[in-house]
């Protein structure tokens, strides 16, 4: 009688034959997981679980928490990373998922206390798996420590004719159809035929996914995408999805206002304005029957003409500028902008327009110089954490400057 029960413990939670995982991912609960045992930093942790489009694990609630930790300490590791960053101590509303799924709501399991991002303590989390803390969240130091990591890859469904299935999606290069490059009304068409559409891209780990498929080629390539421009500077997905979501357009792309495609570059992942009647590779989309894909939370736009002088968090996407922007005669006001992202990520500046007397710094979240703007360029952050400083001369003559802040 005995005998029964391991077999009746090994049974898994939840079987749901449409469910599947990328490769060497774990369908655990609703998540797939995937364990690095290698003890490393948060931002390797990160580079390693957004390689081909995931983030570290994303614990919404006491069952996943459960099974997390199960998980790990039944792969024998004591703790993990997981996929949070806090922005201040004591508030678990100012804690963002890696995901994108938005900030702390119901559930938390910080260790009391926590989370605190101050002096000797962080904004990232890792959570012990063993011993009398297991299943606690701790808030640390990201580079201070070396912890094991769970990466995380959205759920998908199984679809056996699929390549490169991707959050309920499935994706066909160009170069698994007949036409290696098309321009885009027989790009089109080309995907329609395949029961699909020119890809449209919804998400920083959807850009991540797509560079992935082309890692390997030797020089970057550009990608044509599934969106046309209406209107000059609005775009629209052809697939009929809002723009609104998600816009990874480059702020220095030079191209003509005229040209109406848009291109993704294999390497940056950033969107540039491309002909619309050369030929170029393509991705085509196919939303697979059933799919568990998970939804976004847009995050809030920031209204872009606005200096957003002295703030200390504008979450990326935003704008800012100096006090005054393209006023003749600019008042003398300092500013500080602090400038934050999820915590997987990077911030990317882009000084579209820099006309100033006095030199932009930008500084890491420690304080510590790491850019000294004087011309149009960009400036990419070490951590998802980066503050601008400017001090405005109120000298005529200089129109200030203008910085577009994107998830890098
Ligand atoms: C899965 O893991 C194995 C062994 O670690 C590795 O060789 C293989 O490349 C991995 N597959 C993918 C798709 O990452
Ligand atoms: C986990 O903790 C146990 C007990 O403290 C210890 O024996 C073991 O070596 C630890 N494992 C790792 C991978 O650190
Ligand atoms: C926590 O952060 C939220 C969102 O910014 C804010 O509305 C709230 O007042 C904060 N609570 C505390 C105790 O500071
Ligand atoms: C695709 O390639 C085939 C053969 O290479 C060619 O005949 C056809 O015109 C191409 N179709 C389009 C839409 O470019
Ligand atoms: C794409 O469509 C063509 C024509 O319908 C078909 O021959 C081909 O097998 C399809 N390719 C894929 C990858 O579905
Ligand atoms: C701006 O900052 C500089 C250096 O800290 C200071 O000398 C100057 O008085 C400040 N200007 C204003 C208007 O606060
Ligand atoms: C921003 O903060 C600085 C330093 O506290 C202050 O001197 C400046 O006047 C502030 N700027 C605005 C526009 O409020």
């Amino acid at each position: 009688m005995n005998l029964l029960l391991p077999i009746i413990l090994i049974l898994p939670v939840i079987v749901n034959s449409q469910l599947s995982c990328p490769p060497n991912y774990t369908l655990v609960i609703d998540k797939c997981l995937m364990i690095i045992k290698t003890p490393l930093t948060h931002s390797q942790a990160e580079t390693d679980c957004t390689y081909n489009g995931g983030t570290l694990v994303n614990i919404d609630s006491a069952i996943i928490n459960r099974a997390v930790t199960q998980f790990a300490s039944n792969a024998g590791i004591n703790k993990t990373w997981i996929g949070l960053f806090c922005f201040e101590n004591r508030n678990t509303s100012m804690c963002y998922y890696d995901d994108a799924s938005g900030t702390l709501l119901d559930y938390n399991s910080f260790a009391s206390g926590y989370p605190m991002v101050d002096g000797i303590y962080g904004g990232c989390v890792y959570m012990p798996t063993t011993g009398s803390l297991a299943g606690k969240w701790v808030s640390v130091k990201c580079e201070a420590e070396s912890i094991p990591a769970i990466c995380q890859m959205p759920v998908t469904s199984y679809d056996p004719t699929c390549v490169h299935n991707f959050n309920g999606y499935c994706y066909t290069l160009s170069s698994q159809l007949s036409n290696l490059s098309a321009n885009f009304a027989d790009a089109r068409k080309i995907c329609q035929d395949n029961n699909s559409d020119l890809v449209s891209i919804h998400s920083k780990r959807e850009v991540d996914y797509i560079k992935s498929l082309y890692r390997g080629t030797i020089e970057p390539v550009d990608i044509l995408l599934g969106a046309q421009q209406i209107l000059p500077n609005i775009y629209t997905w052809v697939d009929g999805y809002p723009w609104e979501k998600f816009d990874y357009r480059d702020p220095m792309d030079r191209g003509a206002q005229d040209i109406d495609c848009l291109t993704m570059n294999s390497v940056t992942g950033l969107w540039t304005r491309a002909v619309c009647d050369r030929p170029l590779l393509f991705v085509c989309k196919r939303y697979i029957t059933g799919n568990p894909s998970q939804t976004e939370v847009a995050p809030t736009e920031n209204p872009s003409d606005f200096s957003n002088c002295n703030t200390t968090f504008l979450m990326t996407p935003g704008t800012i500028t100096s006090y005054g922007y393209l006023s003749t005669s600019p008042l003398e006001v300092n500013c500080t902008w602090r400038i934050v992202t999820l915590g997987p990520y990077r911030v990317r500046l882009f000084f579209t327009d820099v006309d100033t007397y006095n030199t932009i710094y930008v500084y890491n979240e420690y304080g510590i110089q790491i850019e000294a703007v004087r011309y149009s360029r960009s400036v990419i952050s070490r951590s998802n954490i980066v503050t601008v400083s400017w001090q405005g001369s109120g000298k005529s003559g200089y129109r200030g400057f203008r910085a577009v802040a994107l998830t890098y």
